[in-house]
């Protein structure tokens, strides 16, 4: 890949809520998923796994419970305010399962075991990021979610996860459907967030 569509792609990405339910091809899949494995991870441990939910029933079940958690904690903050982000979160709130793919990415360890919630962490999300950038790449929007992680055991049981892994978040996938598309992300400015050798 040359630089110029490496930076391309990193300046496309984007949360896209607004997905289409048209399928995602198997191939498409699969190098989305085989991106993710080039990520780093400590001592390569590779901790990784992830669930592919297409299955209209289980998207349905979690959607249900996607849902509550809006309805019933995100909707209810004192500090949210009506924003472009908010409305697009509430319209995947209200669509959550017909996207035509959701990745639940999981990781072995974690909760009571020895090593830090950021360690754990940075061990799942640089494969989550990837995920997401080759996606971008191949035209397929994504967004990473945690309101499913309120009811993480459900979920577990609901997918057969094992008890040793955690869920790190779930990355619904599909084709934009035009309401939003990649680019124009607004970001702070370089010189507001780099400190240079020392803060
Ligand atoms: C840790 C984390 C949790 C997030 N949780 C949710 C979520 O539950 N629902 C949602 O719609 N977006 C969620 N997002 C997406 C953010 O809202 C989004 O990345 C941010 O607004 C920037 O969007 P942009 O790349 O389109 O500018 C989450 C992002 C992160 C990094």
């Amino acid at each position: 890949m040359s630089e110029i569509l490496l930076f391309d792609t990193i300046n496309a990405q984007r949360a896209i809520r607004f997905l289409k339910s048209d399928p995602i091809p198997g191939d498409v899949l699969n190098q989305i998923l085989s991106a993710a494995l080039r990520a780093p991870s400590g001592g390569n441990s590779q901790p990784w796994a992830f669930v592919v939910v297409r299955s209209p029933e289980t998207k349905q079940q979690l959607a249900v419970w996607y849902k509550e958690f809006w309805d019933n904690v995100y909707s209810k903050r004192a500090d949210r305010r009506d924003s472009p982000v908010s409305r697009s979160a509430e319209h995947l709130v209200h669509h959550f399962a017909e996207a035509p793919v959701i990745v639940i990415p999981c990781i072995r360890g974690g909760k009571g075991s020895e090593r830090d919630v950021m360690t754990t962490g940075a061990s799942i999300y640089p494969a989550v990021q990837n995920l997401m950038l080759a996606a971008v790449g191949l035209g397929v929007g994504s967004v990473i979610t945690t309101f499913l992680q309120n009811h993480e055991e459900k979920v577990k049981d609901l997918l057969g996860i094992p008890d040793n892994y955690q869920t790190a978040c779930a990355v619904p996938l599909g084709y934009p459907s035009g309401v939003e598309t990649f680019g124009g992300s607004k970001r702070r400015p370089l010189d507001e967030v780099v400190h240079w050798d020392c803060w």
